[in-house]
């Protein structure tokens, strides 16, 4: 039985200065989760304020990209070893807005993975299909994105990966979470995937939409380990209540 995860990234809201505030908020609400394992994946400009507020406390953080290479000349980029200097446990990689944003394809996602483990960091692969395109299609589209990216990997590696499935028409405003059904059943195949390939702790998030109350059907089934939280988890009382659902109303 894997521990359930819930997480949230801010995308590029917050400041430094508000990151601080958010932290402080945050901590005390959170500090009765003992079952589960939280964290932030703020903008690279607060991870300096996340290690000083949430060091010591049960609030992970992470960051929401990173470079393949270790260090060189890459303008603007920032490298696994960085993040781990700064006391990161998590990465993200593969984000559908990165692909979009900056064109990245499965071949560079692949890499960014094996920097990540290779620098000791646990990552989140977003993965999922672009349009509404039914259970079916996903499930296909998902599947060779895993194939492409994590598919040269042992089981010893992808028990540092988490994958995040993340419907791309399911996320950001305007946009409503992915039916529960649907949802399972592409887990499911995530998980059968995983585990084919020994990896011995599949862990499957869902992304997109996620509010309290799609929160209720999905963390109380099973085949879900856990939700990324993008929008609602920009209020810091609003992620924790994320945080209780299924245990109690903080
Ligand atoms: P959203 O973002 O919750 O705002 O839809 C989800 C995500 O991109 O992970």
């Amino acid at each position: 039985m894997t521990r359930l995860l819930v997480g949230t990234s801010w995308k590029m809201h917050l400041t430094s200065t508000e990151a601080r505030s958010y932290f402080r908020t945050l901590v005390p609400l959170v500090a009765d989760i003992v079952d589960r394992d939280l964290f932030v994946l703020p903008p690279f400009t607060s991870l300096w304020v996340a290690r000083e507020e949430l060091a010591g406390t049960r609030v992970a953080w992470g960051a929401q990209d990173v470079h393949e290479e270790p260090a060189g000349a890459h303008t603007g980029d920032v490298s696994a070893p960085m993040l781990v200097d700064l006391g990161c446990r998590y990465v993200e990689v593969g984000h559908p807005e990165r692909r979009r944003d900056h064109g990245e394809t499965d071949r560079r996602i692949r890499l960014k993975v094996g920097a990540a483990i290779r620098a000791g960091l646990e990552v989140i692969l977003s993965v999922g299909e672009p349009g509404a395109i039914g259970e079916r299609g996903a499930r296909a589209v998902v599947l060779r994105h895993l194939g492409a990216i994590l598919g040269g990997l042992d089981g010893t590696a992808l028990d540092r990966v988490i994958v995040a499935y993340e419907p791309a028409w399911a996320i950001g405003a305007g946009a409503t979470v992915a039916p529960t059904a649907h949802i399972l059943a592409v887990h499911r195949a995530i998980a059968d995937w995983l585990s084919s390939r020994a990896c011995a702790t599949p862990r499957v998030v869902y992304g997109g939409s996620v509010d309290r109350a799609a929160c209720d059907a999905l963390l109380s089934g099973h085949g879900v380990d856990g939700v990324f939280v993008g929008r609602a988890g920009l209020d810091p009382v609003e992620f924790a209540r994320i945080a209780h659902v299924g245990l109690r109303q903080p």
